[in-house]
């Protein structure tokens, strides 16, 4: 089983999900961007601060871009949002069928999506909402 986390940067949401998905789950992860602007960069300073705060450390995380490849790399594709989703099928080959659903789906929330704690400035109610869904994806998958 490989899990890829997907949003718009690659710097905020879909590295934190990573980092905390890897803390409590031993399946195999990773996370992309839909946009390239931040392609090598490591994790947003603040968010791995908000993080480090309660005990996750994912600063050896780079961000790379989502890729049509990645449809047969994972085994489950999440995105942060609705326009994650709509970004990441426009790339869907033709005949792949890998799951593709956003992260709250997860969390048994009325959320539909992570706000991007990069405008909201929101990190730690990013966090919360993270592990939430982290803990129901683990539950999903095992
Ligand atoms: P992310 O947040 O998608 O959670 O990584 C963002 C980070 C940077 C930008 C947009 C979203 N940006 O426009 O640079």
């Amino acid at each position: 089983m490989k899990v890829l986390f997907v949003c718009l940067g690659n710097i905020c949401r879909s590295p934190s999900a990573e980092g905390v998905f890897r803390e409590i789950s031993d399946v195999e992860t990773d996370s992309a961007g839909t946009a390239g602007w931040h392609v090598g960069k490591p994790p947003y300073g603040p968010m791995l601060e908000a993080a480090s705060r309660r005990g996750y450390e994912f600063s050896d995380l780079r961000a790379r871009q989502f890729t049509e490849r990645d449809f047969n790399d994972f085994d489950l594709i999440i995105g942060m949002d609705a326009s994650n989703i709509e970004n990441i099928e426009a790339l869907r080959p033709d005949g792949n069928e890998t799951p593709v659903h956003l992260f709250t789906d997860y969390g048994a929330t009325d959320m539909t999506e992570v706000p991007d704690p990069y405008y909201t400035r929101d990190f730690d109610g990013a966090l919360d909402l993270i592990e939430r869904c982290a803990e129901g994806l683990k539950t999903t998958i095992r």
